[in-house]
Formats: structure tokens, C-alpha cells, sequence
């Protein structure tokens, strides 16, 4: 799969090494090219890197990995071609939104012609980098409202080397950045640290 990736932090980084290594077709896009360069050269893999604009041209399907008090502004100064795929992974993390309301939907309110799909925004890169566990999968549940899109959003979820789990429509979302926060809570104030994961236990899997 093609997949544009935009910003060179910590998730972008660590997702485009996984899905590089998964024989997916990366591209990390900076606001800043050059970096977008240099970030593609140390991950490799065969990611490659530049601008947001060439990460957007070469994604079928495009990574929102902008910090959660900027994603809303930063999506709507870009381009984006009808229809394309945009995975969502950002948290609301010291954002005051009304009950009910999330940065998904308000990223489909000012990208109205792409189809968002929430998803990998509720475990730590370092667990993706090195999960916690070595047979049982963390969570990754993901939510939209379009089947293809969210069919995408699945693959890519299993190939960051977690469960997908569909969690309804994008109307969820809240419900996934949530989730989120406890796990943010629970690591980084009550003591749980850094290196865990939810898991879906399911009766009867081995
Ligand atoms: N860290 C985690 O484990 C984790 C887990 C799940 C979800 N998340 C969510 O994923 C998102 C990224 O987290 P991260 O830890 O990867 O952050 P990060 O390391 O700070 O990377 C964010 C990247 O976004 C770009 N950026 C920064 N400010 C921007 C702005 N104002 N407008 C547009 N782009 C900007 C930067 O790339 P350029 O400078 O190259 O443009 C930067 O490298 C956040 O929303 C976070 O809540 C994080």
C-alpha cells in the first residue's frame, strides 16, 4: 500500500519502520522537507520523505500524526484528494471537547470529501516498537464510517502488530480517545508505566 505519513515524530517514525518493513510504500512528509528527508534516511526500510504535499500525492492512504491541539488547523490548510483514506491516531490530551465530541469528527467536519478513520492512537510507540507481550497482540481498535476505509485502516492496524477491533462508526471516536486517556492516566500518574498495553481477551482464543 502507498501510505503518506505527515510529520517525523515518535509515531510517524515508528509506524513507518513497521509498515516499511511490511513491504508498504512509505513516505514521511514534514512541514519541512528537508527533515521529512533526513527522518526517511535514519528509519529506512525503504521509507522515503519530503513535504506534506508529496506525502499526500503518494498516499493512497494518509497518517495524521500532528499533535492533538493542532491537527484540526493543520488538516484544514491541506489539500487532500476526494475520497482519500485519513487514519487519525491524535489524542486530545489536555483539550477541553463537549461530551460525545472528538478530534475525528471535527477532522471529517473540515475535510468533508476524505473518509477518516480513527485508529492507533491508544498505544504507546515504544509498544509498538517492542510490544508488551510476546503472543498476546495489544488492542487496536479502529472506527469510521466508510467499509473500504476502515478495510485499510484494519490492514494497516495488523501490520503495526496489533488486533484490529472495530468499534462502529466514526460518531465512536470519542469513545477511542477516551480510552486513550485512561491508558495516559494509568501510565503516566498511577504508577502502571509506560511499557503496557490493553488487550481484548476473547473466550475461547488460545
Ligand atoms: N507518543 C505516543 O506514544 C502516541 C501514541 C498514540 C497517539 N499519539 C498521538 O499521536 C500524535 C503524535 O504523537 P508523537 O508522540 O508522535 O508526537 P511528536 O513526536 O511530537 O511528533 C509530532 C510531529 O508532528 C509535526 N508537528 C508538530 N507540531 C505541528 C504543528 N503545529 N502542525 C503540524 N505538524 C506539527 C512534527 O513533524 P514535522 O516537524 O516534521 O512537521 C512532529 O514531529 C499526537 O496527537 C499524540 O497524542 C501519540
Amino acid at each position: 500500500m502507498r501510505i503518506g505519513v505527515l510529520g517525523t515524530g515518535r509515531m510517524a517514525t515508528t509506524l513507518a519502520r513497521l509498515w516499511g518493513s511490511a513491504g508498504h510504500e512509505v513516505l514521511l512528509g514534514s512541514r519541512a522537507p528537508e527533515r521529512g528527508r533526513a527522518a526517511a534516511a535514519e528509519v529506512g526500510c525503504g521509507v522515503r520523505g519530503g513535504g506534506h504535499d508529496e506525502a499526500i500525492t503518494h498516499g493512497e492512504v494518509v497518517l495524521l500524526t500532528f499533535p492533538g491541539g493542532d491537527v484540526v488547523r493543520g488538516v484544514s490548510a491541506l489539500h487532500f484528494r476526494d475520497g482519500q483514506v485519513l487514519v487519525d491516531l491524535t489524542n486530545r490530551v489536555g483539550l477541553e471537547l463537549q461530551a460525545g465530541d472528538s478530534l475525528a469528527q471535527r477532522i471529517q467536519n473540515v475535510a468533508p470529501h476524505t473518509r477518516v478513520v480513527k485508529a492507533l492512537n491508544t498505544v504507546h510507540f515504544r509498544c509498538l516498537a517492542h510490544p508488551v507481550h510476546p503472543t498476546v497482540r495489544a488492542a487496536g481498535p479502529y472506527c469510521g464510517d466508510d467499509a473500504d476505509a476502515c478495510a485499510t485502516a484494519s490492514r494497516l492496524v495488523v501490520d503495526a502488530g496489533l488486533d484490529p477491533i472495530y468499534a462502529g462508526p466514526l460518531s465512536q471516536a470519542y469513545l477511542l480517545e477516551h480510552f486513550a486517556l485512561l491508558w495516559i492516566d494509568l501510565a503516566f500518574k498511577r504508577g502502571v508505566g509506560v511499557e503496557t498495553a490493553f488487550a481484548l481477551l476473547r473466550a475461547g482464543s488460545a
